[in-house]
């Protein structure tokens, strides 16, 4: 039976880092505040006018590298993002413009923490009907030109950093490849991690009121995501194995959205598996929102801890509220 996999992945962040001790200049907060509620340590913040585009598109080649394929080989793009260049276009032409690909179609998906993950359940269903044979798959973000670096926004900007992640995703034999997913979403808790400007419901879509209250900015009722994800994360783990007729003692590693290094620990301890199976780097990077998981795939795999043939869980909870989960033969 046709499947799908990832055949290479890549990740791609800005030069500049920037810690806990820098941001500690700008606004009331502390290293040791972040690290003991976070775990986050430093992120990487773009400079000058780089839009989330770029990073995807450098993410895109060192994937294209990582899989042996070349532009011309891919078929189909999809970019997730919540902080495209523009509101419209979005990102994924831009990537079929700057890597010279033919005229395919670029998807885009704003399903936030959740969209790398939701792109590739899209990427599967494509290739598994053998519609297209090479999808590039991107999650890119620059949070960082949408935080408030003062102390009335230090909830959200301690947490964020820029980057991008991207995989190629190509047909195989089963039992390889990826083996199930399930994607969710519950709007009745949307306006508890949103952006409500600019918007089409506002003439000129947004006034010099909203700019004074800051209304262009993403807010966040951190509490409330924290509660949420914890449990929405487990949840659909168990959903996916379950789906793919496998148990959690036969996962090599799981892959979760990097949110906050707690709910990474909540996550290990609701399961009952040990916390090294579930991979962590939001230390060096912050939440880069639907960047996270590629990014961490990517450095697991680059670690050695998993490999070919291995199990691997991927799961991603955010704004929407959406959640999603990937369970993959790799
Ligand atoms: O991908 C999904 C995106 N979002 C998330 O994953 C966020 C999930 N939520 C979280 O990670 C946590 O809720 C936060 C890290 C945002 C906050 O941690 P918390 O342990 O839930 O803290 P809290 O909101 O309950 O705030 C505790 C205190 C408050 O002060 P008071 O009211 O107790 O005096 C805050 O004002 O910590 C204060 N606080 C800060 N202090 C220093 C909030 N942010 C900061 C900060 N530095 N950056």
């Amino acid at each position: 039976m046709l499947h799908s996999r990832i055949s290479g992945i890549g990740f791609h962040v800005p030069d500049r880092v920037v810690t806990n001790h820098d941001l500690e200049a700008l606004m009331d907060t502390s290293d040791a505040w972040i690290v003991e509620r976070t775990g986050i340590r430093q992120r990487h913040f773009v400079a000058g006018d780089v839009g989330s585009s770029d990073l995807g598109i450098e993410a895109a080649r060192r994937a294209l590298a990582d899989a042996g394929r070349a532009a011309r080989d891919v078929d189909f793009v999809i970019f997730a993002t919540t902080t495209p260049d523009w509101m419209f276009p979005g990102n994924g032409v831009l990537v079929q413009q700057a890597l010279g690909l033919d005229t395919v179609g670029a998807l885009d998906v704003r399903n936030a923490c959740s969209g790398f993950v939701y792109a590739l359940s899209v990427a599967d269903a494509f290739v598994r009907m053998g519609r297209y044979r090479c999808v590039l798959v991107i999650g890119a973000e620059v949070q960082s030109t949408g935080l408030d670096l003062s102390t009335d926004g230090r909830d959200m900007a301690v947490l964020f950093g820029d980057g991008a992640g991207a995989a190629v995703v190509e047909p195989t034999e089963a039992p390889r490849g990826i083996l199930s997913w399930a994607l969710h979403s519950e709007g009745a808790l949307a306006r508890e991690l949103w952006c409500e400007a600019p918007s089409s419901r506002v003439p000129g879509r947004i006034t010099t009121e909203m700019l004074e209250q800051r209304r262009q900015l993403p807010r966040m009722n951190g509490r409330q995501v924290f509660k949420n994800a914890t449990t929405r994360f487990p949840e659909v783990i168990h959903e996916v194995l379950a789906a793919a007729g496998h148990t959690l003692e036969e996962v090599a590693l799981i892959v979760p959205h990097q949110a906050n290094q707690r709910i990474g620990d909540a996550v290990a301890q609701r399961l009952g598996v040990p916390p090294e199976k579930v991979f962590q780097n939001i230390e060096r990077y912050g939440n880069t929102t639907a960047a996270s998981i590629p990014i961490a795939l990517t450095e697991a795999r680059d670690q050695g801890r998993f490999r070919d043939g291995d199990l691997v869980v991927l799961a991603a909870f955010g704004a929407g509220f959406a959640w999603a989960g990937c369970a993959m033969r790799w």
